[in-house]
C-alpha cells in the first residue's frame, strides 16, 4: 500500500465541443473484462480510493512544431506534468534531469546563490519513489512545441516559462471547439499514454479526468459525443499496445463550476439549468451516450441514442 496520498490542484478552465467522425478503423471495440467507468472524480483525487494511494496529474500533451523542436517538446512535458510524475513515478526518482539542469542555469544566470528549484534529500527520493499505486490522470489537449530565437526575451524573467524555454501554441490544423486552450487532439491522448506506460515502467493509470465544454447549453452536444468517442478510440489504442488503463471517468457528470470561467463552460453530460432554484439538470446526448458505454463495455461509433426514451437508472445499477 502506498504512502503518499496526493492531491495536485487541477485548474479546469474549460469551452464547447463538432465535426464529423473522420477516419473510422473500429466500427465497435470492446473494453477488457473489469474495465471501470465513472463519472465521479473528486473522491479518487483527493483520497485515492478505498483500497488504494493515489494521486492525480493534471497533463497536457507537448508536441514538437518539427524535428528540431523534439528535445524543446520534451522539456515541456517533464516541466508541466514530469515534475509531479518522474518524482513517483521512474525507477531514479527526484525532479527530471532536465529540470534540475534549467532551472541551475537560469539561476545561476540570473545572480541566484543557488537554484530556484529546491532539492530533495535522498531519503525524501526514496519516500517519494513508487509512492501511488496508479497514475491518476487528468487530460484534456495539446500544445505545439517550438524553440527558436523567437523565445529570447518572450517571457518574463525569471517565471517558470523562463525556465522551460519554449514557445506553446495552439495548431489551426486542430478542431475548434470555442474554446481558446481546449482543441480537440485525440492523438496528443495517444502519446501521453505511450509516453506514461515508456518511461514509468507501465503503471496503471486511472483516468480521471477527461471531457470537453460546450459554451451554451443545449442537449444536442454532438461534439462532446464525437469528442469522447475520438478519445476513447486513442484510449484503446494505447490500451492495445499494452498501456495498463483500468479506470476512465469522464468530466463531468452535469454542468458546474468551472473556476475562472464560471458557469459559462459547460462540462456536463447532463445539463444545468442554472436560471431557475431547482437546477434542473436534463440528460444530453452524451449522457445516453455514456450510459450505453457503460452498459455494453463497448465503444460503438455509430451509436444515435433515441433521445425520446426517458433516461432511467437501469435495475442492479
Ligand atoms: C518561431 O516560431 C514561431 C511559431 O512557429 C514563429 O511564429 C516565429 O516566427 C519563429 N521565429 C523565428 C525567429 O523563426
Ligand atoms: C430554464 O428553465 C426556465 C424555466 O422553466 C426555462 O424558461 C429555460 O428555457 C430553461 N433554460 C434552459 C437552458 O433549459
Amino acid at each position: 500500500m502506498a504512502r503518499l496520498t496526493g492531491l495536485l490542484l487541477v485548474l479546469i478552465i474549460a469551452s464547447s465541443c463538432g465535426k464529423d467522425l473522420k477516419n473510422i478503423r473500429h466500427e465497435k471495440r470492446k473494453f477488457p473484462e473489469g474495465f471501470l467507468f465513472g463519472t465521479a472524480t473528486s473522491s479518487y483525487q483527493v483520497e485515492g480510493a478505498w483500497h488504494d494511494d493515489g494521486i492525480v496529474v493534471s497533463a497536457s500533451w507537448h508536441e514538437p512544431e518539427t524535428e528540431n523542436d523534439i528535445v524543446a517538446a520534451e522539456d515541456a512535458n517533464q516541466f508541466e506534468w514530469g515534475q509531479y510524475a518522474h518524482p513517483i513515478f521512474s525507477e531514479s526518482g527526484d525532479f527530471p534531469a532536465v529540470m534540475k539542469e534549467r532551472v541551475a542555469a537560469k539561476s545561476a544566470e540570473q545572480g541566484f546563490l543557488r537554484s530556484r528549484l529546491p532539492e530533495f534529500t535522498p531519503e525524501e527520493i526514496d519516500m517519494i519513489k513508487g509512492s501511488s499505486d496508479f497514475f491518476g490522470l487528468n487530460h484534456y489537449t495539446s500544445s505545439l512545441i517550438v524553440r527558436n530565437e523567437s523565445v529570447n526575451g518572450y517571457h518574463i524573467s525569471p517565471s517558470y516559462y523562463d525556465d522551460i524555454g519554449v514557445i506553446m501554441y495552439k495548431s489551426n490544423t486542430w478542431e475548434d471547439i470555442g474554446s481558446p486552450w481546449l482543441k480537440v487532439v485525440p492523438e496528443g491522448f495517444y502519446k501521453l499514454l505511450t509516453k506514461i506506460r515508456e518511461d514509468y515502467g507501465n503503471p496503471t493509470v486511472f483516468v480521471t479526468e477527461n471531457g470537453c465544454m460546450q459554451m451554451t447549453a443545449g442537449l444536442e452536444d454532438d461534439t462532446r459525443v464525437s469528442f469522447y468517442k475520438r478519445y476513447l478510440e486513442a484510449m484503446l489504442d494505447a490500451m492495445d499496445d499494452g498501456s495498463d488503463v483500468q479506470v476512465y471517468t469522464a468530466w463531468s457528470l452535469m454542468d458546474n463550476f468551472e473556476w475562472m470561467q464560471g458557469y459559462n463552460d459547460r462540462f456536463g453530460l447532463y445539463e444545468v439549468n442554472f436560471s431557475i432554484p431547482e437546477r434542473t439538470r436534463t440528460a444530453r446526448k452524451s449522457a445516453y451516450f455514456y450510459k450505453e458505454l457503460i452498459r455494453t463495455k463497448e465503444l460503438d461509433m455509430h451509436y444515435e441514442p433515441d433521445m425520446s426514451v426517458p433516461m432511467t437508472i437501469d435495475e442492479g445499477h
